[in-house]
């Protein structure tokens, strides 16, 4: 197993709150890494750093030999490491097909655009049916599809997902997780942040349970859901 992103001893603050207090992280290539814990743990905190949104203050983020806290935003997208912005942030105003496109923006190869394209209403066929209307008449669970494509449309190597599950009816919960894992299976590495702890460990091979801004506990996926300290803490045990 080759490790693709490395986060190393990272550190974020908020003025002088330290809200990531120094984690490491790997995702190996071609897995889901779940991110998990209870709500102001610092998972979003850790996300946005590791895309460059939010300045570390201290530690590294490797990928392909390089350090991303280095690199500006628009540096780490190019890279193909992609995040699915929290509360979806698609343009309401847009079309689905205008919002899909505006993923290619970053990407170098714009030859494979439209076989993307095509992957992508492939996953989401109400993508492709609603794609001349509104992405601002979209339910939100397509709008969170929606969002997901557009991420997929960058054509990333690492996909950041800040919990896409949050506020989605149950059926919903359940294909937004069914899709992340048939999205995994085409290779596709990905960093998943959820607060479903049970759902996210289900499809992830490997997690770790960050609180108040630390690590207190990693390993396989399966492990961790069985783990005691994570059924008593995240399962309702
Ligand atoms: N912009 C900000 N300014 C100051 N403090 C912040 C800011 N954003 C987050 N925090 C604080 O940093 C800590 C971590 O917040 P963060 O949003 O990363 O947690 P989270 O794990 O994503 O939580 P949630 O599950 O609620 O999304 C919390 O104590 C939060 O109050
Ligand atoms: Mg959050």
């Amino acid at each position: 197993m080759s490790a693709l992103l490395q986060v190393t001893g990272l550190a974020v603050s908020y003025g002088h709150i330290e809200a990531v207090k120094g984690i490491d992280l790997v995702l190996h290539a071609g897995e889901i890494t779940a991110l998990v814990g209870a709500n102001g743990a610092g998972k979003s905190t850790a996300l946005l750093a590791i895309s460059g949104l939010l300045k570390a203050s201290r530690g590294a983020v490797l990928f392909d030999g390089v350090d991303l806290t280095k690199l500006a935003p628009h540096q780490i997208v190019a890279r193909g490491v992609v995040q699915v912005a929290e509360g979806r942030a698609i343009l309401t105003t847009l079309t689905v097909a205008e919002n899909l496109a505006l993923g290619t923006y970053a990407r170098k190869d714009k030859s494979g655009v439209a076989a993307d394209l095509e992957w992508v209403y492939a996953l989401f066929p109400v993508l492709r049916s609603r794609r001349d209307g509104l992405a601002g008449n979209l339910s939100g669970g397509e709008q969170q599809m929606l969002a997901i494509g557009r991420a997929l449309m960058a054509k990333p190597r690492v996909l950041l997902l800040d919990e896409p599950s949050m506020g989605l009816a149950p059926l919903m919960v359940q294909e937004i997780f069914r899709i992340l894992k048939e999205i995994n299976l085409t290779g596709l590495t990905i960093l998943l942040v959820e607060q479903n702890v049970r759902q996210a460990l289900k499809i992830a091979q490997r997690g770790y349970v960050l609180e108040t801004g630390k690590i207190v506990l990693s390993g396989s996926g399966q492990d961790l859901l069985d783990d005691p300290k994570v059924v008593e803490a995240y399962l309702g045990g």
